[in-house]
C-alpha cells in the first residue's frame, strides 16, 4: 500500500510500504478515506520531535472498516469510523477512568503513558497518512459513523483536534458566560474557539499573526487580535475596559514565537497569565516537550520552561495540560454535527490525493497564506492497488 514516510529532517516520501493487517484477534484494519496534516505532525517534520526514519505518519485518521479480527464482537466490515488518535487498550486504570490519552499498556516505551499512530514516542504505531490502518483494540476505539459520505469534512475533525480543542476549553474550567482568550489560531486553537462560542461563551477572542487565520476567526463570531499590532494582552484589556479573561487556552505549544519569529516558549504561558483573572483558568494542548533537539536555549532543550509562576500562584490560577482523551467528547461532538450545532469543516482550505502530501506538508509548515488544514484523500487521486 501507499504511505507517508519520514526520511528526515524536512524529507517525506510518498512510498510503497507493507500492507496495514490484522495482527491480533482484536485489531481492525480501516480503508482510509480522509486523512489530515495536523500542526503536531509538523514538530516531526521539522526535525523537533526525534522521530525515527521510516515512520509513516498520520494519527488524524477516519474511513471504512476492511476487516476485523476474530475477538473483534461489535465493529463491522463496511462500517464508516472515526479513529482517535489516541490507542487505549480500554482495560487499565486510565482508561477506565476516561483518559484514554494516558493509556498505560499501549506505549511499550519504559516511562511513557499514551499511544498514538505515526507518532514520535508514542509506540511502534503505524499511521493512517495510507491506503489502509492497523487500528488495536478496535470495539474500543473506533466510533461510528452514519454510513455514506455526508459530513465527512466535519467528522474528520473528530479524531483530534475537534476534541482537542474542546479539552482545553474544559481544561480551563470554563463556564457559560465566560470570556475566553484562545492563543494560536491554527486549526486548534480555532476549534478552541468554536467549542466556546457553542458553550456558551460571553467574549471569546483569538490571538495570532496570520491575516488568513484572523479572518476565520471573525467567521466564527470571535473577535479576532493580531499579535504583530502589539501586546495582545493590552489589547484585550483595552478592548474589555482593562477587565481580564475569565478562562484562557493556549494552542501554540513549545514553539511560541514573537512578531519576527523568534521563539521564546515561556512567552504565550506568561500572557495567558497576565490576561487572566486571578482564581481563573488556563487550559494548554498546545504541545510542551520533555527534550527538544532544536531548543533555543539550554533549558528548554531538557524541556524546563521558565513561565511567570510567582505570578501564576499569587493569582491563584489552576492549569490543565495533556494530550487530550479523545473519546471522552468525540461521541457528543459527532451528535453536534449531526444536529447541525458543530461546523468544523469551516477550517478545511485543501483536499490533496495521497500523492500531493509533501507539497501539503511544505506549505502547511510555512503556515502559507490559505493554508489551513489540509486533508488528503487516499482513496481519490491516488488508485488503490
Ligand atoms: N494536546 C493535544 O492532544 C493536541 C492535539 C493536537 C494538536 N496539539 C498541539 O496544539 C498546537 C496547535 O496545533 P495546530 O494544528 O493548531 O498548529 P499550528 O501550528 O497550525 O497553529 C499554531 C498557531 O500558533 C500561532 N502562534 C505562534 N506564536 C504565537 C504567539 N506568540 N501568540 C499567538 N499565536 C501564536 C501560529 O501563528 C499558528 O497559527 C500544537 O502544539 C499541536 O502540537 C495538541
Ligand atoms: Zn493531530
Ligand atoms: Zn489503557
Amino acid at each position: 500500500m501507499k504511505a507517508v514516510v519520514y526520511r528526515g529532517e524536512r524529507d517525506l516520501a510518498v512510498e510503497n510500504v507493507p500492507d496495514a493487517r490484522i495482527e491480533n484477534p482484536l485489531d481492525a484494519v480501516v480503508r482510509i478515506t480522509t486523512t489530515n496534516i495536523c500542526g503536531s505532525d509538523l514538530h516531526m517534520y521539522e526535525g523537533r520531535a526525534g522521530v525515527e526514519e521510516g515512520k509513516v505518519l498520520g494519527h488524524e485518521n477516519m474511513g471504512v472498516v476492511e476487516e476485523v479480527g476474530d475477538g473483534v464482537q461489535h465493529v463491522r466490515v463496511g462500517d464508516r469510523v472515526s479513529v482517535p488518535f489516541n490507542i487505549g487498550c480500554g482495560t487499565c486504570r486510565s482508561c477506565n477512568e476516561g483518559w484514554t490519552s494516558f493509556c498505560e499498556r499501549t506505549n511499550p516505551i519504559e516511562g511513557m503513558q499514551g499511544a498514538a499512530y505515526g507518532y514520535a514516542n508514542m509506540g511502534p504505531y503505524a499511521g493512517g497518512q495510507a491506503e489502509y490502518l492497523r487500528v488495536p483494540y478496535a470495539d474500543f476505539n473506533l466510533l461510528q459513523l452514519p454510513p455514506g459520505e455526508e459530513h465527512e469534512n466535519d467528522f474528520t475533525m473528530l479524531s483530534d483536534i475537534f476534541p482537542t480543542g474542546w479539552h482545553g476549553v474544559e481544561l480551563s474550567r470554563f463556564e457559560p458566560g465566560d470570556s475566553v482568550a484562545v492563543f494560536g489560531a491554527g486549526p486548534v486553537g480555532l476549534l478552541a474557539a468554536h467549542s466556546a462560542r457553542i458553550r456558551g461563551a460571553g467574549e471569546v477572542f483569538v490571538v495570532d499573526q496570520h491575516a488568513d487565520r484572523l479572518e476565520l476567526a471573525r467567521q466564527i463570531d470571535t473577535t479576532p487580535i493580531d499579535f504583530s499590532d502589539g501586546d495582545p494582552v493590552q489589547q484585550i484589556l483595552d478592548a474589555r475596559g482593562g477587565a481580564p479573561v475569565d478562562r484562557g487556552v493556549e494552542a501554540v505549544g513549545w514553539q511560541a514565537h514573537d512578531p519576527s519569529g523568534q521563539e521564546h516558549p515561556e512567552l504565550v504561558l506568561d500572557n495567558l497569565v497576565s490576561v487572566v483573572k486571578a482564581h481563573g483558568g488556563l487550559g494548554v494542548v498546545g504541545v510542551y516537550v520533555p527534550q527538544d533537539p532544536g531548543a533555543p536555549d539550554e533549558q528548554a532543550a531538557d524541556g524546563r520552561v521558565g513561565f511567570d509562576y510567582g505570578t501564576f500562584f499569587t493569582k491563584g490560577q489552576h492549569m490543565g495540560t495533556g494530550q487530550a482523551p479523545v473519546k471522552r467528547y468525540n461521541r457528543q461532538l459527532r451528535d453536534l454535527i449531526l444536529a447541525g450545532v458543530a461546523t468544523p469543516h469551516f477550517l478545511v482550505s485543501h483536499e490533496l490525493s495521497l500523492e500531493d502530501a509533501v507539497e501539503g506538508y511544505a506549505q502547511f509548515d510555512e503556515r502559507r497564506e490559505g493554508w489551513t488544514k489540509v486533508l488528503l484523500r487516499p482513496d481519490g487521486g491516488v488508485a488503490a492497488a
